[in-house]
């Protein structure tokens, strides 16, 4: 029996999103800070005669297993792309909630072009072309750490790993998942203009001057209004998770994840008043790559 090709996908936080506008395309133009996680995913890739998507681990439900699944996408692209047949069985092991604003998928996705690349080495140069058609996220995943993306997210620029932190992850109660579509939908009730101060270039200072702190994030993710109006217990989510752990949290991406990032070592008691409340919360820390 061969051994199956293994590839770990990370989930993401954004630290800042400023939309500066929208494009004739019907994408919005972009201007973010996405810092990659320790949580991740893991996928693997079997040659099969019987092809196709098997999801596993605690965060499975809601993953979809046929054709649309993300990650089987991307196979299908790159085996078109080598001239190959997509005859692989993939097992995606989720620990990332999904449709989170964790940009699971999308990670998956990415994975499994870094795979078949490593499998059929002409189509690593049309990787971030594959990425950027399967979603606006998956081009981070070929780059990773921290950086800034714009455009749709695909222009990307490699930053220095950030100061070491604790991140808390709070998905939403079970039951209150997110609706399909849900980036699309709180895009579509984004109603801001462009920003007169950008959230990006600050919280780049930030960045630089040391240790970073979710208080430092207020306001810098322009998409939370929308996500508040999209989601109706978005709100009241975060008024319970503030209530319990005494410090903000601030939305990542779409949504509807709440996030807190603060010290190295703090996590952890933060993550035992959380789940004291009846809270479900991951924590993680900021990705090390340097
Ligand atoms: O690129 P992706 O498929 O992940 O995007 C999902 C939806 O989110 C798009 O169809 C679009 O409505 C919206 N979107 C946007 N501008 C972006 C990224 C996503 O309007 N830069």
């Amino acid at each position: 029996m061969p051994e199956p090709l293994r590839a770990r996908a990370p989930a993401k936080v954004n630290l800042a999103l400023d939309v500066l506008g929208r494009r004739p395309d019907g994408y919005h133009e972009l201007d973010t800070i996405f810092l990659e996680l320790e949580l991740a995913d893991e996928v693997e890739m079997l040659p099969s005669a019987e092809p196709g998507v098997d999801v596993l681990g605690p965060w499975s439900a809601g993953t979809p297993t046929d054709g649309s699944n993300l990650a089987w996408r991307a196979l299908e692209l790159a085996a078109a792309a080598a001239g190959e047949a997509p005859a692989f069985r993939l097992t995606l092991h989720k620990q990332v909630p999904p449709a989170g604003g964790l940009a699971g998928g999308s990670s998956n996705a990415a994975a499994v072009l870094r795979l078949a690349a490593a499998l059929w080495p002409p189509v690593g140069p049309l990787l971030p072309g594959l990425a950027l058609q399967l979603g606006s996220d998956v081009p981070f995943f070929l780059v990773g750490g921290l950086a800034r993306g714009q455009g749709r997210g695909e222009r990307l620029e490699r930053l220095e790993d950030p100061a070491p932190v604790d991140i808390l992850l709070f998905p939403p109660p079970p039951g209150e998942a997110a609706t399909s579509r849900k980036t699309a939908a709180v895009f579509q009730a984004f109603t801001g203009l462009p920003p007169a101060a950008r959230a990006v270039p600050r919280v780049l200072r930030r960045l630089a001057s040391g240790e970073l702190c979710s208080a430092d994030l207020l306001g810098a993710n322009a998409l939370e209004p929308a996500a508040l109006r999209v989601f109706p217990n978005l709100g009241g989510h975060r008024a319970r998770v503030e209530a319990a752990i005494g410090q903000p949290v601030v939305l990542t991406g779409a949504g509807p994840v709440w996030f807190w990032v603060g010290p190295s070592g703090e996590g952890e008691k933060l993550a035992e008043r959380a789940q004291a409340a009846g809270l479900a919360v991951i924590l993680t820390r900021a990705a090390r790559r340097t």
